[in-house]
């Protein structure tokens, strides 16, 4: 091979090398990182986006040349020597894949024992899933249930996620591990947030109606934000005086994703509006009260024409307390507006 010929094809290579690094780096492909997980995540995509560059640079250089050199001339149906038996060629081919795989494999081991190492004494927090809503509860803070996941920057938090019906799957595009929600089961997930700010957390398993719907957000504070949150949350669930809330029972339980109530600024549209309950009511020629007790506990008893049967998770209402069921029934009842 003459000096020429390999400048070329240096030349050719830069040139695809280079437009493919724009393509990889110019617009924003990846979401901002806000957990030491993601950003060890993004690291081996990295890794094999430089790689695949690298190759793919190569590939186009020998490509594009020989397509431009030794094109066949009209009417040349000739074929070329054939290349049989070289040894050095097949030891390169074999050598340099086996080596270029084997450090992704290195790479992503290493990567997965760190980002599923959640060190002593992290954060615990039970995520639940239910079509569809996200509830959080921190065990560690007698039982505390939020509907938002609120963590403290720079502490590793080890996440519990399981789900009260069908598969969903737990996923911050910005703390970067996901992990099915399987009912029966209880895997956990490791995330050390980073970055303060909010983020979507969004279900990545379509399961059912209100699927896209399936949204909450994670807010990363400081961690003495965190702590006087906590605090005042605690106060709440300890004072005596504290009743069970119909509106936090609404609110925890995800209820707005699904439907709309004036009272709790829910906006859902999957399943019927709750502000008309006394016509829903008057069209099942049912009593209000029993009426909204069954709509909860036996959500296929009555179903609203219009919608369709098995939407309304058949469990929810086994998962209430007598107390919590009491409570959300008077306030939808004391609540609707017709
Ligand atoms: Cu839950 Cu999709």
């Amino acid at each position: 091979m003459r000096k020429g010929q390999i400048l070329t094809l240096l030349g050719i290579a830069l040139v695809a090398g280079g437009i493919t690094t724009a393509v990889a780096v110019l617009p924003t492909w990846l979401p901002v990182q806000a957990s030491r997980e993601a950003g060890r995540i993004d690291f081996v995509i990295w890794f094999t986006i430089v790689i695949s560059i690298v190759i793919f640079a190569l590939v186009a250089a020998v490509m594009i040349y020989e397509i431009a050199k030794f094109r066949a001339r009209p009417g040349d149906d000739s074929d070329g020597p054939p290349v049989h038996g070289h040894t050095g060629l097949e030891i390169g081919w074999t050598i340099i894949p086996l080596l270029i795989v084997t450090s992704v494999a290195i790479v992503s081991a290493i990567v997965l024992s760190r980002n599923g190492d959640a060190g002593v004494n992290p954060l615990r927090v039970d995520v639940t899933a239910v079509q569809y809503a996200w509830t959080f509860t921190y065990p560690d803070a007698h039982g505390l249930t939020s509907n938002v996941l609120r963590l403290p920057k720079g502490r590793s938090v080890m996440l519990t996620i399981s789900s009260k019906d069908v598969i969903h799957s737990f996923w911050v595009p910005n703390f970067g591990q996901k992990q099915d929600a399987v009912p029966g089961l209880h895997p956990t997930l490791h995330i050390t947030p980073d970055r303060l700010g909010t983020y979507p957390v969004v279900c990545v398993e379509l399961c059912g109606l209100g699927h896209a719907l399936m949204r909450s957000e994670a807010i990363v504070m400081t961690p003495a934000a965190f702590d006087k949150w906590l605090k005042s949350q605690q106060t709440a669930i300890a004072s005596p005086n504290a009743s069970v809330s119909g509106a936090a029972v609404f609110k925890n339980n995800g209820c707005g994703a699904c439907h709309t109530l004036t009272a709790a600024a829910a906006t859902g549209k999957v399943g019927p509006d709750l502000d008309k309950l006394a016509q829903w009511a008057a069209q099942a020629k049912q009593p209000l009260a029993s009426f909204v007790k069954t709509s909860v506990t036996d959500p296929n008893a009555y179903i609203q024409p219009g919608y369709p049967k098995n939407v309304m998770p058949g469990t929810f209402g086994a998962s209430l307390s007598q107390q919590q069921l009491d409570a959300l029934v008077q306030y939808l009842i004391s609540s609707k507006k017709g």
